[in-house]
């Protein structure tokens, strides 16, 4: 029986398991991967400071963060396509997310709809919005996420364009996943996704599917492309703000102005940095390329955005050294796929 004891053995299993086309969605990055590869040497080349000789008996990873109560400092970050990973994936996230303590936040490109995972957990998630063209959609999945008693709505405000992540094309990825010439093969030798995800019940996103009943998954995927707003800006976060008054999560804040503007829409911030590379191009906290590590332009960040901020830091973490050499100032970390960060 093989021993798996850290992300990249849980890595290797997913290879085996899924198709390419998702592998390579969930694993790699946008463009060139710059920021996706940068994120990775930074992280690695910051190192603990050793103490000795200090009482460690009486350990806690728990904490308070965005005022709820968490076995570890860590949330599980918002992931498009989940359900195609395995089959009812969000909904399995979510449980196992509440099993280990930590909050889920389901995403709005789900495949289960936030009804089948409130359906299926006792506590409460996170849900996270994108700003669509079409705010009576927006309106309708706030109003469905109250519905839901979720704890809190995390907007994500750095995907205004699509971003160009090469291999998805070249692999061709499809929603929902079809069986072509080129992939049969692979497909063939994966039996549990084929008859769990291809072949199972849950084939289009599930919170879009509510909208649109009638329409089919190519008309829908369509109007999904055409629906990022590259308009949006901060009165549309007043918008939001409008209509949801509990807690509000800000992603993709890197920008110590930004953080300023976040404090004033009585948000919290998430400073996931272009999805871990997987988003935008390459960018860095504040600034471009001044050669500072991400963590010391995450301090500054911090630092600079004022007060009355609550950040909350998204990506990377694959071990708990990296977290902890990130921890100082810090009040919870995204968690996401971190796999290939070993
Ligand atoms: C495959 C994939 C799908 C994602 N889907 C979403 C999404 O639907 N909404 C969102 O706000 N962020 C999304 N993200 C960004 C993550 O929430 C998170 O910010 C990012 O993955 C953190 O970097 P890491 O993966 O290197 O830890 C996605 C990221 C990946 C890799």
């Amino acid at each position: 029986m093989p021993v798996n004891n850290s992300i990249e053995d849980l890595r290797v299993i997913a290879r085996s398991r899924i198709p390419r086309a998702l592998f390579d969605y969930i694993d790699r990055g946008s463009y060139d991967e710059l920021t996706w590869t940068r994120n990775r040497d930074d992280l690695r080349a910051i190192e603990l400071r050793q103490r000795v000789m200090v009482d460690v008996s009486r350990l806690t990873t728990g904490t308070t963060v965005l005022g709820e109560h968490w076995k570890m400092p860590v949330a599980l970050a918002p992931t498009g396509l989940t359900g195609f990973f395995h089959r009812d994936g969000e909904i399995e996230a979510a449980r196992a997310a509440q099993a280990a303590g930590v909050p889920y936040t389901l995403s709005t490109m789900s495949i289960c709809s936030i009804e089948d995972v409130r359906a299926a957990v006792e506590g409460t998630f996170w849900f996270q919005l994108y700003l669509m063209r079409d705010r009576g959609f927006n309106a309708a999945l706030i109003s469905r996420a109250r519905e839901a008693r979720c704890s809190a709505l995390m907007l994500t405000l750095d995907l205004p364009l699509q971003a160009l992540r090469r291999r998805d094309p070249k692999n061709g990825l499809s929603v929902p996943p079809r069986i072509t010439a080129a992939n049969a093969w692979e497909i063939l030798l994966r039996p549990r996704w084929l008859t769990g995800v291809l072949l199972g019940r849950r084939r289009t996103l599930g919170n879009l599917a509510a909208f649109f009943p009638k329409r089919g998954i190519g008309e829908l995927s369509e109007w999904v492309g055409g629906q990022f707003d590259p308009s949006i800006t901060w009165k549309d976060v007043a918008w939001v703000r409008e209509r949801w008054p509990g807690k509000l999560i800000l992603k993709g804040i890197l920008d110590a102005g930004d953080a300023r503007l976040a404090a004033d829409a009585r948000s919290y911030a998430n400073t996931d940095l272009a999805w871990g590379g997987a988003g935008c191009a390459a960018c860095r906290w504040a600034g471009v390329g001044d050669g500072s590590k991400r963590i010391d332009r995450r301090q500054a960040l911090l630092r600079d955005g004022g007060s009355g901020l609550a950040t909350y830091d998204d990506g990377l973490f694959a071990r708990g050294s990296e977290y902890g050499c990130c921890c100082s100032r810090v009040s919870g970390r995204g968690l996401h796929r971190s796999g290939h960060r070993s």
